[in-house]
């Protein structure tokens, strides 16, 4: 398996893509589950999943039973979603909490800021402590979190570097767009169950060069040639167009824009995979996320989420909106399944890139190969220009 891998890293024209493995086999899924997910930053869900403080979501990350929160402080934070006394589970739906969490075994209870506040009879019937017992000690596990764009990314590892430090560039990039968003509530945010690997969702969406053939209708007036590709190896990589033109509902009006943006984004539209598994896009008035949720090796979740730069834009065309995108997003699900299926193909030897098209593509392979192979996945000239 290693030996395949160093010919993903070579430059495009020479590369070949990820082995069948990486899509097929449960041990190399196991082992690139642990190297490209659990100790990089990946997205987990949305902030706006719990918009109050108390509310509280459970979630599975990787098999890993995790409770998503905003305590009182109204911090979003990420626990283990278990008891520190005999491990069960603690909030198995989606709930707000009112005063502390408690567990419902045997009643220990637990602040929104993790800390055992309660263990009742620990000591013996009507003794409420036990010197053997530091509650001090006896915490929710907290899982190393960062909030951007509304994504709730986790580290769950713990030893990635800061998100921000890993993100800078990105960050930088899309300044302009450092400002409040909306989500745009329940119409805004629909799920969709995809036969596929996760990645072959994150190498399909960086790509502009399947528009024609996969998504006329976008095509008709983002053509291929206004496409330019987004490239920055070992991080992130995607594709913009230069012709977004804004939807319009019945009576002509539009989105309001998100305020003192420069003149590029009257027209300029950018959609880039976060590495791993977020999908993220940007118009000058709206902007989605969607989070990959990697089910099993052949079954991924697309949560999608779409934002406003307003909390009260018009819900008719906030409807039209979601409805556009699904269109699009369920046009690209024919080619993510074929080509999970074809990766069934004895023969096959991860396939050939473009080396005019397929550039972003490749980085991201570049990337969870390096991941595989303990290699650096910046390249040194990329860490010279830091
Ligand atoms: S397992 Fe939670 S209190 Fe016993
Ligand atoms: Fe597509």
């Amino acid at each position: 398996m290693t030996r395949d891998l160093t010919t993903v890293r070579r430059e495009i024209s020479r590369a070949n893509g990820l082995p069948n493995a990486h899509y097929t086999d449960p041990a190399t899924i196991a082992a690139e589950n642990e190297a490209v997910l659990a100790r990089q930053w990946a997205g987990l869900d949305v902030a706006s999943a719990v918009p109050e403080p108390g509310d509280a979501k459970p979630l599975s990350f990787l098999g890993n039973p995790l409770l998503l929160l905003r305590d009182r402080e109204g911090v979003v934070r990420v626990f283990q979603n278990i008891c520190r006394h005999r491990g069960m589970i603690l909030v198995e739906e989606p709930r707000k909490i009112e005063g502390a969490l408690r567990c419902p075994y045997h009643s220990w209870c637990y602040g929104l800021d993790g800390r055992l506040v309660a263990t009742p009879h620990v000591g013996g019937p009507g003794q409420n402590s036990h010197p053997d017992m530091d509650r001090t000690t006896l915490g929710l596990i907290e899982v190393r979190s960062h909030v951007w764009r509304d994504v709730v990314f986790v580290n769950l590892s713990g030893d990635a570097a800061p998100f921000e430090e890993i993100h800078a560039d990105l960050i930088a990039r899309w300044a302009e767009f450092d400002q409040p968003l909306w989500h745009g509530g329940p119409e805004s945010a629909f799920t969709l169950d995809v036969a596929t690997n996760w990645k072959l969702a994150v190498e399909n969406y960086c790509e502009s060069y399947h528009l024609p053939w996969v998504h006329p209708g976008l095509n008709s007036y983002s053509r291929l040639e206004d496409h330019y590709h987004i490239e920055a190896p070992g991080r992130y990589s995607g594709q913009g167009t230069l012709v977004y033109r804004q939807l319009r509902g019945a009576d002509e009006a539009t989105f309001p824009d998100f305020p003192g943006l420069s003149a590029k984004w009257d027209t300029a539209a950018e959609y880039v995979s976060v590495f791993p598994n977020v999908l993220l896009g940007v118009h000058r008035d709206h902007a989605f996320a969607i989070i990959l949720e990697a089910v099993e090796a052949n079954r991924t979740r697309e949560h999608i989420h779409l934002y406003y730069a307003r909390p009260d834009t018009d819900e008719m065309l906030r409807a039209k909106n979601a409805q556009l995108w699904k269109t699009v997003f369920l046009e690209d699900i024919f080619v993510v399944e074929g080509m999970q299926r074809g990766r069934h193909a004895r023969h096959f030897d991860g396939g050939r890139f473009s080396p005019a098209m397929d550039g972003p593509t490749h980085l991201f392979h570049d990337w969870v190969a390096a991941l595989m192979l303990g290699e650096d996945p910046v390249p040194p000239a990329q860490h010279a220009a830091e």
